[in-house]
């Protein structure tokens, strides 16, 4: 049990004990170090609903609150607040246990089968800056999730289907006629201009896409081939990205928006069966009285054409009935754009409606805001076009190569060029996962880049530092006890314990900032503890109690950032 959750339950069981059984506890860190290292803030709260005096109410709280052996002092603030003094014997055990455990000593919680659908680029071009977000938010929130214990399947939902599809296997066809196919593939973006231009300028060539749509759809054989090799070109173009970025993903998490082909007439017949289709102007179509029209009309959602073509939002209901199913999950998220809302909040509420999801399935649409450039405007090249990702992270290792090369000149260029990669990749990570992902943010090259701030370079070289101590100190043991007696020692050890708290809310709300946020505060506190609390100085006991802080301090990073996908560096 965490720290928190071990004090909410003794708080909530002395407030039943005083005669408030069901008033919150509402147990949290303390705010300030004067508060304490937590505070209970319910019984201002309970105090109101059996209108008694708060301050009396949470005398008799700490009279028959049992904290022995996790508080060394509690006493009453202000109108009735309820400050707890951890007990650093308790604070030094569990930074013992967690040294030991390869898991910091996380209980993880009920596994629950989660999947974690993320990055879904359209296969149709190259991933460009826009499919940044999804990509490295999805993966840090599946890395935690599976860290906490969870079963979690990773889902890479990618555009392989649809008429662009048909356009493209045509051009194919006429690319490898004139034998420069793997040429022109290599660069997928002019691959796909010129297949368009060729669209737009030949009546002949258009029949043909169009022939092959109908052909893909209806599972030709030899057109369906011929997708197949774009398909596996534009991904291992993918590959290549994820690979730089280290994110999870492989050929084994795609599952595009082609295999739910089959399912399309079904899902709509269920539809039907379950009583939600109407037939407007030849389209089938479910309206939803919960979303409105500015007409204050029920809003249609289309699920096929008139010609008979299906939609994302269909794919999109086969998909959730696979999932359901087949997979049997009990918890889905959605790691798309903040712009798709409304598409998520409909899809969901049919699914509901007919009885592809139950409620016991959650679905949850993770989304985020817009990554813009300097000019606060979304980020561009400076022509206007779509930044390439891979451009884009190849100028961020340049450019961390180029900051290493100035700041430690003596390593050889191999080493140098290893941190570039590493500090280069990590800041591109971290600038995103650092703030909270609904806002918008301001992509900066020398901020996120930055040995000052909260920053990857920041935290990498935290890492560092700890990592040059322990080279110094060839006397450490790894057994030693941990004894705190200064508020520096005491506060980063409270610090280090709420590393399986932090991790709950990441995974509760899929915010990976609060993770984040830890991690800086982690490496704050340890620069506050080095300067306060002299380690390779001491000597003794305190030595290597100290050096036992040190090396939870340099796990709880390492561990953290690697959560986040940001690897760590024993020298840089
Ligand atoms: N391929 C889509 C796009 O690039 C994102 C897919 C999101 N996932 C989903 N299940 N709809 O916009």
């Amino acid at each position: 049990m965490t720290i928190l959750q071990l004090i909410n339950e003794r708080v909530q069981a002395a407030l039943a004990a005083a005669g408030a059984p069901d008033a919150p506890a509402v147990v949290q860190p303390a705010s300030k170090p004067e508060f304490g290292d937590y505070q209970a803030n319910g019984v201002m709260g309970a105090a109101k609903a059996l209108k008694t005096n708060p301050r009396a109410l949470a005398e008799q709280v700490i009279a028959k609150l049992d904290l022995a052996g996790i508080a060394s002092k509690v006493e009453i603030a202000g109108p009735g607040f309820i400050n707890i003094h951890l007990d650093p014997a308790f604070l030094a055990g569990r930074a013992e246990a967690a040294l030991k455990d390869a898991k910091l000593g996380i209980t993880p919680p009920k596994p629950q089968h989660v999947m974690v659908e993320y990055s879904s680029p359209n296969l149709a071009k190259e991933m460009h800056v826009g499919h940044l977000r999804s990509t490295i938010i999805g993966d840090a929130l599946a890395r935690v999730m599976a860290f906490l214990g969870h079963d979690v399947v990773r889902a890479n939902h990618v555009g392989d289907w649809g008429t662009q599809f048909g356009m493209l296997t045509a051009y194919l066809v006429e690319t490898q006629q004139a034998g420069n196919a793997s040429l022109e593939l290599n660069d997928l973006e002019t691959f796909y201009r010129n297949a368009k231009i060729r669209f737009d300028e030949s009546e002949e060539f258009a029949d043909r896409a169009r022939e092959y749509v109908v052909k893909l759809q209806g599972g030709d054989q030899q057109v369906l081939k011929l997708w197949e090799q774009f398909v596996d070109v534009s991904l291992e173009h993918c590959e290549a990205v994820y690979r730089k970025l280290n994110v999870g993903l492989t050929r084994e998490h795609v599952r595009g928006e082609s295999s739910y082909n089959d399912d399309l007439p079904v899902v709509v017949s269920d539809l039907d069966k379950a009583g939600l289709l109407n037939v407007d102007e030849g389209a089938k179509v479910v309206f939803l009285e919960e979303f409105r029209t500015q007409e204050d009309k029920p809003m249609g959602v289309i699920v096929q054409k008139k010609d008979g073509g299906y939609l994302y939002t269909t794919t999109d209901l086969g998909a959730v009935r696979y999932r359901h199913k087949t997979l049997g999950l009990d918890r889905v998220i959605y790691v798309v754009d903040a712009r798709q809302s409304q598409h998520f909040q409909q899809l969901f509420t049919i699914c509901r409606k007919a009885g592809f999801a139950p409620e016991s399935m959650a679905l949850e649409h993770v989304g985020f805001g817009v990554m813009m450039g300097d000019d606060g405007k979304p980020f561009k090249t400076r022509t206007g076009g779509t930044v390439k990702l891979v451009e884009l992270l190849d100028e961020a290792i340049e450019r961390a190569f180029q900051l290493v090369t100035e700041k430690n000149p003596d390593l050889s260029e191999e080493e140098r060029r290893h941190i570039g990669h590493v500090v280069g990749i990590g800041a591109v990570k971290y600038a995103d996962l650092s703030k909270n992902r609904m806002s918008d943010y301001i992509f900066n090259w020398d901020t996120m880049l930055s040995f000052e701030g909260n920053t990857a370079p920041y935290l990498q070289y935290a890492y560092t530092r700890v990592q040059s101590v322990f080279r110094k100190a060839t006397d450490y043991d790894a057994n030693a006890k941990i004894v705190i007696t200064e508020p520096a020692e005491k506060q980063l050890a409270v610090a280090l314990a709420q590393f399986e708290d932090t991790l709950n809310a990441v995974a509760e709300g899929c915010y990976p900032h609060y993770l984040s946020q830890y991690l800086y505060h982690i490496a704050t506190l340890f620069s506050r503890f080095y300067e306060a609390c002299p380690i390779l100085k001491a000597e003794g006991e305190v030595r290597q109690s100290r050096l036992q802080l040190a090396a939870l301090t340099a796990k709880t990073l390492k561990t953290g950032l690697d959560l986040l996908g940001i690897e760590v560096l024993d020298a840089m």
